[in-house]
């Protein structure tokens, strides 16, 4: 009998039609997204999954779950996955590192200078025909922060961070870092957190979302940060404080943030970030773009179809699955 797979989404790339050829392939086709207890249904009985970094793959649904043999992800990240859970079951989980480092680094980069030089603010004037209203034009007029000469910390030295200062080295500016394990990498200079945050006019969070990492920069790091500096996350909700974050940079003790991940997603409409004129916002778009989505769902669907194969997945967060 074949084996089942449900996809959770519809997939880019070319790989995942590839999937029926080995499986019995199950995709949902929404509207919106997956509810958890639809997952529930739909992956009872199923061998695989194909998932989203918004389906939550937890220990309850591990344990209603007795005949899956292997989750892929289409992500880096896998914070929504129990890795413990999955690990002990002998279950492997594969995700998508590498290609989309430098995407992501690109969109903080978009975010770091919309936030420096009020790019949304400055596009929802025009739009809104206040320029025209006002009949204005001065000297002072969106007057931003300049990037150039401008100290960028960078938490979390991994791969996207590494890209991060590549871009910020050619925008002239200076760069200092802070890893949990400390890493040399050229052009940074590695400091303590604490004083990364305290000499950084820019910081920029590239670690993942972990139990040690969740709330790294809470109020007391916030407030430590240094006057008029500006914050970037596009590496997950959970690791920045937000009510925190709101509340510095509502007073002026920061001079704006770029914010790409929320610690609930979709986010809130009553998150006090949202009211800010200083945010600027995206929704988790670190990899959006066309390419680099196709070869995500390339590699999450190589990850399935090796599985299937009863092969070691390419990219598989927990590999000690394969030696115990
Ligand atoms: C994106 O946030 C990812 O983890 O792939």
């Amino acid at each position: 009998m074949n084996r089942k797979v449900f996809v959770t989404h519809e997939l880019p790339g070319c790989r995942i039609h590839e999937l029926s050829e080995h499986c019995d392939v199950n995709v949902w086709l929404g509207p919106g997204l997956l509810p958890a207890k639809s997952l529930h249904e739909e992956l009872a009985g199923c061998q695989g999954l194909v998932c989203l970094l918004t389906d939550r793959i937890d220990r309850d649904l591990l344990d209603a779950m007795p005949d899956l043999e292997f989750v892929s992800s289409m992500a880096v990240g896998v914070d929504h996955v129990d890795v413990a859970a999955l690990t002990a079951r002998g279950i492997p989980l594969g995700h998508t590192p590498g290609v989309l480092t430098d995407t992501t680094a690109d969109t903080t980069f978009a975010l770091l200078l919309a936030a420096a030089r009020r790019i949304s603010e400055a596009d929802r004037f025009v739009r809104q025909g206040e320029w025209r209203r006002e009949n204005r034009w001065s000297p002072d007029f969106f007057t931003g922060k300049d990037v150039s000469g401008a100290t960028l910390g960078i938490v979390g030295l991994g791969e996207i961070g590494q890209a991060v200062a590549r871009r910020a080295a050619a925008f002239g500016m200076e760069v200092v870092g802070w890893n949990r394990s400390p890493k040399d990498v050229p052009g940074v200079e590695q400091l303590s957190l604490a004083a990364l945050l305290a000499r950084s006019d820019f910081v920029s969070v590239h670690v993942a979302l972990t139990p040690d990492t969740r709330c790294l920069l809470g109020a007391a790091e916030i407030a430590a940060m240094k006057p008029g500096a500006v914050l970037v996350n596009t590496a997950r909700g959970g690791i920045v404080d937000e009510p925190a974050l709101a509340a510095a940079l509502a007073s002026g003790a920061l001079y704006a943030a770029g914010v790409d991940v929320f610690a609930e997603e979709p986010v809130p409409v009553d998150n006090p970030l949202l009211a800010l004129p200083n945010v600027v916002l995206a929704p988790h778009i670190g990899s959006a773009t066309t390419r680099t989505r196709a070869r995500m769902a390339d590699m999450a669907a190589a990850n399935a179809i090796a599985a299937l194969q009863g092969q070691p997945m390419p990219h598989c967060a927990n590999p000690e699955v394969y030696t115990r």
